[in-house]
């Protein structure tokens, strides 16, 4: 792409925002009315464009369809009293794209395209945002393969686009999880650190089983001995231990969250003492039995800061104090909400405004 990106834009006759209910926004089930889309054909990215969201015409033969190369992104947007738009942390997002791109094969969006089409498409959709408490502008970068060809070999065609999607919580209560130690989601040396749909939809028939089970959502361990916490699939975890921040170390099986970056950054600017290490589950399970696991929490773009009330382990629970007697997990909440909400200075540069 050159230095300027040329988008072309068709907008929707109507718009369907009139007809739509911002009362109890569900999570990404309502989308806006235009989509970014971009073309990667004879190694360039081309055909930068902003249409009416709608179904697209894609290949039966493409190998997003049959292998799964697929990657994608979440980044949210917030409105601020004076009406400014405040996206958190999108470059990160855009690095981590790339990261994961690498690892499938896909060739890297360039900068500009990621960024202008992200900005174009929320100025023209930006009565969409909403700005009751807790909702947001969810915005979905993704990028799949356009080739029609069924064999396995790395694709030539691409199409990378963005929608956009006005939400609520993606768990609306607080989240029971169990720790899965059968299912695995991601061995060493596989994608487990790239945001590729394929680990996505590997885990829905065990978070299914679990959530038959009635929980909200697994706690995956590591794939070879199911003996270390790794991440939830829909966030990254962190456990307060004794007053500590813990929180299992990043490797190739696990996604660098932003959201868990944030965190973290964010606790150590506090000058409380934090842990990035392995956590193995007798940890947490004995810190359970003897109520030295004093709040648990998931972390991440859709999810926030998700309390854990309740950690399922072989055919036992664990209840952790109520969530009314934390102190880490509501402060890092109430933080970065006041942050991406604009009510507080950003001291670490994570907003971009538009
Ligand atoms: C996000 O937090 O943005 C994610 O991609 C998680 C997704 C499963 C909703």
């Amino acid at each position: 792409m050159t230095e300027t990106v040329k988008i072309d834009i068709e907008r929707v006759l109507e718009s369907r925002l009139p007809k739509t209910n911002f009362d109890q926004l569900p999570f990404g089930k309502v989308y806006t009315d235009h989509m970014f889309v971009a073309d990667y054909r004879d190694r360039e990215w081309k055909n930068a464009r902003i249409i009416p969201y709608g179904y697209l015409p894609v290949s039966p033969a493409s190998p997003a369809i049959h292998y799964g190369q697929s990657i994608f992104e979440g980044i949210k947007a917030h409105k601020s009293p004076k009406g400014e738009i405040l996206i958190f942390r999108p470059h990160d997002n855009h690095k981590r794209l790339n990261i994961s791109g690498e690892r499938m094969c896909m060739p890297p969006v360039p900068e500009d395209l990621f960024m202008e089409g992200m900005r174009e498409l929320i100025e023209l959709d930006r009565a969409w945002i909403p700005s009751g408490e807790g909702a947001s502008l969810y915005i979905r970068p993704f990028l799949f393969s356009a080739d029609e060809y069924i064999g396995i070999r790395p694709s030539e065609a691409f199409t990378f686009m963005i929608i956009l999607s006005p939400s609520g919580a993606y768990y609306s209560d607080p989240v029971k999880v169990k720790i899965e130690t059968h299912f695995t989601r991601a061995v060493a040396g596989g994608t487990g650190y790239a945001k590729a749909g394929g680990n996505y939809g590997g885990a829905i028939y065990p978070a299914k089983l679990a959530q038959d089970q009635g929980y909200h959502q697994l706690i995956w361990t590591d794939g070879r001995e199911h003996k270390y916490i790794e991440e939830s699939g829909t966030m990254n975890v962190m456990f307060v231990v004794n007053g500590k921040l813990i929180t299992p170390a990043l490797s190739d099986s696990i996604l660098a969250g932003i959201t868990r970056d944030s965190v973290l950054q964010l606790v150590r600017s506090w000058n409380l003492e934090v842990e990035e290490r392995k956590i193995s589950v007798e940890e947490i399970v004995t810190g359970l039995k003897a109520g030295t696991v004093q709040e648990a929490f998931g972390v991440g773009t859709a999810a926030t800061i998700a309390p854990i009330v309740l950690i399922g382990h072989e055919d036992k629970n664990y209840h952790l104090p109520p969530v009314e007697e934390w102190g880490l997990a509501p402060r890092i909440l109430q933080e970065l909400n006041d942050i991406k909400y604009g009510l507080k200075a950003d001291p670490l540069g994570w907003i971009y405004k538009l």
